[in-house]
Formats: C-alpha cells, sequence, structure tokens
C-alpha cells in the first residue's frame, strides 16, 4: 500500500489487534478440547501461544493509544472442530495470516518512520513464525 497515512495504519492495527483477541480466543478453547496423548506437548504449547498472543495484543493497544487511535475491543470469531489435527490446521492458517499482515505492517511503520512500532511489530512477526513453525511440526509439515 502506497503513501498509507498514519490513519489507515491505526485502522489495519486495529484489524491486527481485534485477530489477537479472535486468536487468544481459539488457542484457549483448541487447548482444553485437544485430545490425543500424540498433541499433549501441544497442548503445552497452544497454552503458551495464547498468553504471547495476549502480550501481542497488549503491544498493539498501546501503540494504537500513542498513535490516537481508540484500541479495539470487538473480537472476530474463533475457528473449532472437534478434530484435533483441525483444530492445528485452523491454528495455522491463523498464524500464516497473521505473519502476511505484519510483515505489511513493518513495511507500512517503516514508511511512516514510526520506528519503534516498527520494531514491535517485529518482534510480535518472529513470534507468529515461531508459532507457525510449531504447528507445522505438529502438522508434519
Ligand atoms: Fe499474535
Ligand atoms: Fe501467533
Amino acid at each position: 500500500m502506497a503513501g498509507i497515512t498514519k490513519e489507515q495504519l491505526v485502522e489495519l492495527l486495529n484489524k491486527d489487534l481485534a485477530l489477537e483477541y479472535t486468536a487468544i480466543v481459539q488457542y484457549t478453547q483448541h487447548q482444553g478440547v485437544l485430545k490425543g496423548a500424540m498433541y499433549q506437548s501441544m497442548q503445552k504449547e497452544l497454552i503458551i501461544h495464547a498468553q504471547e498472543e495476549l502480550q501481542h495484543a497488549t503491544i498493539l493497544a498501546g501503540q494504537i493509544d500513542y498513535l490516537g487511535g481508540t484500541p479495539a475491543i470487538d473480537v472476530p470469531p474463533a475457528k473449532r472442530s472437534s478434530d484435533s489435527v483441525t483444530m492445528l490446521e485452523q491454528d495455522l492458517e491463523g498464524e500464516n495470516d497473521a505473519i502476511a499482515r505484519y510483515i505489511a505492517r513493518v513495511k507500512q511503520a517503516e514508511e511512516l518512520n514510526l520506528y519503534h512500532l516498527a520494531q514491535q511489530l517485529r518482534t510480535i512477526l518472529a513470534m507468529e513464525q515461531e508459532h507457525a513453525m510449531d504447528l507445522e511440526q505438529a502438522l508434519g509439515k
């Protein structure tokens, strides 16, 4: 997106924030219903992911407020399934979507010379890539 304004960036960050809330809800629900001995270590991973998504939401809310916006409180619907593999695939889908969004967001922040924000977004992006790696590993991808 060429020539992004600060207001447009705040709007996009608010969509990212809302999807972090969704990730918290989804990981919390999935870790509660994930079945099977082979998923025991993955269940612990999902709990860690949920906690890290909360950290991301907290960072984004602070940055949005700093940029003059009002942090969102809406929570887009999470995905659920009764099948463990499907659940992990839904989680991976969410991570891949987050990775694509944050790659764009880092560039947009830098375009506006918001280097502190860009740095924070890079940290979040690296964590989402780690989450995706965990899920890919569990899915044998
Ligand atoms: Fe996140
Ligand atoms: Fe994540």
